[in-house]
């Protein structure tokens, strides 16, 4: 054994161990799936003096193990409340309220989306409370950062930077510096002189990953890594580190639009599915405190064909415009096409407005566009869908402050949706005044400004809306 450590190839289908690489797992059959993995130095001994008492009826199992003391939880110290906040108040709100010491967190997404610039910022504005920072990049020169760091408005200067990928390297000179947080961008770039394989194999981004969590835990340091989404097979993705990390965020962007979404997938500190949302500006990004105003689009033409309803993002309502057309369409097969709205669903949507309430499409060609690049998945949302299409229909806006709440049955019924007051209260917020929902989801207590008017039917809907 060297004094690094053994390595051998394990297959993440069947798990067994090889001792060589080879293309195809011979216990098993599948192709591919070796993966180098460093085998820990043998754990005896190494506990401490009386502790390491052998294990008398199970000597085979725990061979090698040594007895350590599990404590009452009420007896662990340190508290989960204590969280440091960034002040880039979205970055902090995805987070479930702000850092955990000693936490690692995965920030993915695809390249260019702007995961060195979010967490240069974020690191700007700790510097700048107070709280060392330590920013690795194995993707960019020193150079490159300063002048990325020159363009931000956070003076993101007083950062400290290494250019290196090696981990050993990483880990020493973060232990000697003693940062509150380390940013590793990225972990592909990222190496251990233990394993042979090339910086962003699976085997390489997942030990490099297992052994920062390791350090985070040991040095109360919070690790970033940046993971980027990759579409070849050789290089591996945050997916394979998910199940590592304690917390998982992806950064997201809609093509041409400016506005990214930071949203948790995983949070052992917090709740899932919240959204940070900001702006790419030239000089970094922006927060967006008011997601809703961005999704409404240009609310101040009343044409036909647009209508609001409010979606749930994790715990957050978000006002979002749809916007249908529905055009004499040529010859041939009429079209449907949908932009952030599932084409089946619309297609149902159509047949349902057609039996239920005597519109019909078949000559017509449909477009539906969900404002803001955002993809529209509750079917709390099929009622402002509706609403939007009848009102290109009958070429008769739905009026300016109105919004809809509910799922569309196939029988035509108007279904309740989850958490209306909340709904509500972002609505009133917004200047929305009326409500278009089901009677069942009524709240008791309906938020100020806001009036909500029952609907059984989206017959009985256009009936109050277009007669
Ligand atoms: P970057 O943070 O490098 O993305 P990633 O690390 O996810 O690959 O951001 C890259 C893009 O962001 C790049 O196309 C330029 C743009 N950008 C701005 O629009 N404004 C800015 O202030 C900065 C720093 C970058
Ligand atoms: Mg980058």
């Amino acid at each position: 054994m060297t004094p690094k450590g053994r390595s051998v190839f394990r297959c993440t289908n069947c798990g067994a161990e090889h001792a060589r690489w080879s293309g195809r797992c011979d216990v098993c059959g599948e192709w591919n799936t070796l993966v180098e993995e460093v085998v820990a130095k043998s754990a005896a001994g190494s506990g401490k003096g009386g502790a390491a008492r052998r294990i008398g009826g199970h000597k085979s199992l725990a061979e090698g193990g040594s007895i350590a003391e599990p404590r009452k939880l009420r007896e662990v110290s340190g508290s989960a409340e204590q969280r440091w906040k960034t002040g880039l108040d979205e970055f902090d709100f995805a987070l479930g309220g702000g850092i955990v010491p000693g936490s690692m967190i995965l920030i993915g997404g695809e390249p260019g989306i702007g995961k060195s610039t979010l967490l240069l910022q974020v690191a700007a504005k700790l510097e700048a409370a107070g709280r060392g920072t330590l920013y690795i990049s194995g993707e960019e020169s020193a150079l490159q950062v300063r002048m990325r760091a020159e363009r931000l408005t956070d003076a993101a200067t007083e950062v400290n930077f290494l250019g290196e990928t090696l981990l050993e390297t990483i880990l020493a000179t973060a232990a000697a510096i003693g940062p509150s947080v380390v940013v590793v961008d990225s972990i592909q770039t990222v190496f251990t002189a233990d394993l042979e394989g090339a910086p962003g194999s699976v085997g390489q981004v997942r030990e490099c990953a297992a052994r920062l969590m390791r350090f985070a835990k040991e040095t109360g340091i919070t690790v970033f890594v940046v993971g980027h989404v990759t579409r070849e097979g050789g290089i591996a993705g945050p997916k394979t580190l998910e199940h590592i990390v304690d917390t998982v965020l992806y950064f997201e962007g809609e093509g041409m639009l400016d506005h990214r979404i930071l949203r948790a997938i995983k949070n052992r500190f917090g709740s899932v599915d919240e959204i940070g949302v900001f702006r790419m500006t030239d000089r970094g990004l922006d927060p967006v405190a008011n997601p809703s105003e961005l999704f409404l689009g240009d609310r101040d033409n009343h044409a036909s064909g647009s209508a609001v309803t409010a979606l749930l993002e994790g715990s957050r309502p978000v006002l979002i415009e749809i916007q249908g057309l529905a055009a004499k369409s040529g010859f041939g097969m009429p079209q449907r096409v949908a932009t952030g709205f599932d084409n089946r669903r619309l297609a149902l949507l159509l047949a349902v407005l057609d039996k239920r309430a005597g519109l019909s499409f078949s000559q017509l060609d449909v477009f539906l566009n969900v404002v803001g690049g955002v993809r529209l998945q509750e079917p709390a949302g099929d009622l402002a869908v509706a609403a939007a299409l009848a009102s290109s229909v009958y070429d008769r806006p739905v009026g300016a402050g109105s919004i809809f709440l509910g799922e569309v049955g196939l029988g035509g019924e108007v279904r309740p949706v989850s958490q209306s007051e909340r709904r509500l209260a972002e609505a009133a917020k917004m200047g929305m005044t009326k409500a278009f929902m089901a009677h069942r989801a009524i709240p008791s207590r309906v938020p100020k400004g806001i009036r909500p008017v029952g609907v059984k039917t989206i017959a009985e809907l256009f009936a109050q809306l277009f007669q």
